[in-house]
């Protein structure tokens, strides 16, 4: 196993390589994108956030995508508001998997951002979830079953999470007939 030095005494695990990248145009945006770390962090994938921005910081965005294969990440997920260029820019510097999380941060609710990231030209595909929370969340899973086609114990995790998603409705099923059955008498 892997070690790094000793701290008091005692052999520490070195971190786990991320496998997973968050970037946000801003830190502003965190509020909503640490919902795609959670995710992660659910499952056990080892992920890195950072802000690179589109518009703000170019040269460095760039670098980081043609990079991202290399240092061994699997997938990207890139949240933005406004004139959301950040996942179509990282896109066209990398061949790994580009997820778009559009955000609200204009008087537009998100829909700027929304048709920004969307709205790829043939040929640079960006994989665009829902605007916000939701999207973000679905973003980090989405990034888990890309990895689970060739990481098996993630796969069987997401075997879990989906009985899960399963129980929860049926639960709520029971817990409706059980107000429906009140209503009746
Ligand atoms: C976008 O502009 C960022 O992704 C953020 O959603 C928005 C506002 O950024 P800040 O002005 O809060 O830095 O590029």
């Amino acid at each position: 196993m892997k070690t790094t030095g000793k701290a008091k005494g005692r052999t520490k695990k070195a971190p786990a390589a991320a496998r997973v990248a968050i970037l946000m145009g801003s830190d502003s945006d965190w509020g909503v994108m640490s919902a795609a770390a959670d995710r992660l962090a659910g499952f056990g994938v080892a992920y890195e956030a950072h802000v690179l921005s589109a518009h703000r910081s170019p040269q460095e965005t760039a670098r980081f995508a043609r990079e991202a294969k290399r240092r061994g990440l699997g997938v990207v997920i890139c949240g933005a508001g406004a004139a959301a260029h950040l996942a179509g820019a990282v896109a066209a510097q990398t061949t790994l998997p580009v997820l778009g999380v559009p955000l609200d941060a204009s008087g537009l609710g998100g829909l700027d951002a929304l048709l920004a990231t969307v709205q790829m030209p043939a040929g640079i595909p960006v994989g665009t979830l829902a605007i916000g929370r939701a999207g973000a969340e679905n973003a980090a899973i989405l990034a888990v079953q890309i990895l689970a086609l060739t990481e098996p114990g993630l796969a069987e995790a997401l075997e879990g999470y989906k009985a899960g998603l399963a129980a929860g409705a049926a639960e709520k099923d029971r817990r409706l007939q059980g107000a429906i059955a009140k209503r009746g008498r």
